[in-house]
């Protein structure tokens, strides 16, 4: 049977669908790019914003008339929806067929065949405790970056946030098979992976931490870069920091999220960190590891924010200076403790702060950027430039995104870019030298 599998949300859904693609083509299914020619869809899904619940309700409609056209084709929701909603989307759209929570993957295959000869729809959400699919070979898209999930579930409970309901209790995977797994993704010529967790960084397995498997990570032969997200602020230590700071092989940059920047709010969130103590860890990441850029998330509008409170968060960012931030309008989950505070802020209100947040944030990532202008970095060629055929698009140790000429250069390549000049998040120049950084041959990865 050929399936066709659209992801939506996190980079953890990325992760997921290579699983499940995995899984699938393991009993015999193939990929198909085109939508109309499968005979099974699956939608890997996002629950973390009302916006993103709605994408999915809207597609799902769209998807009612190739149903129509052809009642074999088996319709399957998977992700973090299934377990929110699956009652509720039955009702809408019966035509789906399969309800799937991210613990239940496994059984796809077997619903698959159950679906041909039953009529019920196939629903199971039930979270795992120790679900980690250590033993499951993810099928990969070719490309620059390689997704490795290394632990699954939260157990933080940030009062606005759905992830613990729809992803259950942290658990993660024994280190040996994460670093035979980055071995294979080397061996299959990924140049860079990226370690997955809700919480990245509170991974444990008996006696490992994060620090230690990301150790054992740096020392595969042929990873040149190595990135993690997401990680909690009370989960970083100075181990985390030195160890960032020792290996030439982890890129220096951190993804950070504040959420807030007033302690009331950050409290009434239950962050576990105060103001003062954010921004402690912040001046400790740039003593330890001083190359290192930050990113963070900001939610604008948590209830009972007040305007005061608001430019609290303001002060933070103009404090830190982000190289960037991912910013949002608090939407309310239902089922999470934020959602039966009272003192919700209107919409209208929402919506204004975040457009000053936006506005600040932008201005201080057009500086950020400024200070690149004139240097030389190393850039590891991932894409083509979405404006133009003869340019590469790839990114800095940092993260930064970089537009240049193509010259002789090759995707997977290390290249050295002098940069010019800085349009918004993005960094333009060209190749200067054929050497990198360390003084080595640019060398093409794919030979
Ligand atoms: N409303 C708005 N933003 C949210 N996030 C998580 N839950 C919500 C919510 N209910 C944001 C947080 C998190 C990022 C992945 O999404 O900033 O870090
Ligand atoms: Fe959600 Fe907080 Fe867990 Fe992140 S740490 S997944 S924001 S509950």
């Amino acid at each position: 049977m050929r399936y066709f599998i659209e992801t939506y949300g996190c980079q953890m859904n990325v992760a997921d669908s290579e699983l499940v693609a995995g899984l699938l083509e393991g009993s015999g299914c193939r990929r198909t790019a085109r939508m109309d020619d499968a005979q099974i869809i699956l939608l890997n899904t996002c629950a973390i914003r009302e916006k993103a619940e709605e994408t999915i309700h809207n597609r799902l409609s769209q998807l009612a008339h190739l149903k129509e056209s052809n009642p074999a084709l088996l319709i399957g929701v998977l992700g973090c929806m299934a377990k929110n909603v699956a009652d509720s989307l039955l009702e809408s759209k019966p035509y789906v067929d399969m309800v799937l929570g991210p613990d239940s993957y496994r059984r796809l295959p077997l619903l698959i065949r159950q679906r041909k000869t039953e009529q019920e729809h196939l629903v199971n959400t039930r979270l795992s405790r120790f679900e980690v699919y250590d033993d499951l070979f993810p099928s990969r898209r070719e490309g620059v970056n390689a997704w490795i999930s290394i632990m699954r579930g939260c157990d933080k409970f940030c009062t606005f946030c759905v992830v613990p309901f729809t992803r259950g209790r942290e658990r993660s995977r024994p280190m040996a098979s994460i670093v035979v797994e980055a071995e294979e993704a080397v061996r299959q010529r990924f140049i860079e992976i990226t370690l997955l967790g809700q919480n990245v960084n509170s991974y444990r397995y008996d006696d490992a931490r994060f620090p230690d498997l990301l150790v054992s990570v740096a020392a595969v032969p042929g990873l040149r870069r190595i990135r993690y997200t997401s990680p909690h602020p009370s989960d970083v230590d100075d181990r985390l920091l030195g160890v960032m700071a020792a290996h030439d092989n982890i890129c220096k940059s951190i993804h950070l999220p504040l959420q807030a920047g007033a302690d009331r709010i950050l409290r009434r969130m239950n962050r576990s960190y105060t103001r003062a103590e954010y921004l402690r860890l912040v001046e400790r990441i740039r003593a330890v590891v001083p190359e290192c850029t930050i990113s963070t998330d900001i939610i604008v509008g948590f209830p009972g924010e007040t305007e005061t409170e608001f430019q609290e968060t303001l002060q933070v960012v103009e404090r830190v200076e982000f190289d960037m931030a991912f910013t949002f309008k608090y939407s309310i989950r239902p089922g999470t403790k934020a959602a039966e505070y009272e003192d919700q802020v209107p919409a209208a209100v929402k919506q204004e702060r975040l457009e000053r947040l936006i506005a600040v944030q932008k201005a201080i990532t057009l500086e950020r950027n400024r200070d690149c202008v004139g240097r030389v970095m190393e850039v590891l060629v991932e894409k083509e430039s979405k404006k133009s055929s003869s340019q590469w698009a790839g990114r800095t140790d940092g993260n930064k995104w970089v537009v240049f000429d193509k010259e002789s250069a090759r995707i997977k390549d290390f290249v050295c870019v002098q940069v010019d000049s800085t349009h918004g998040v993005a960094l333009k120049g060209h190749i200067v030298i054929p050497v990198n950084l360390s003084g080595q041959e640019v060398y093409h990865a794919v030979a």
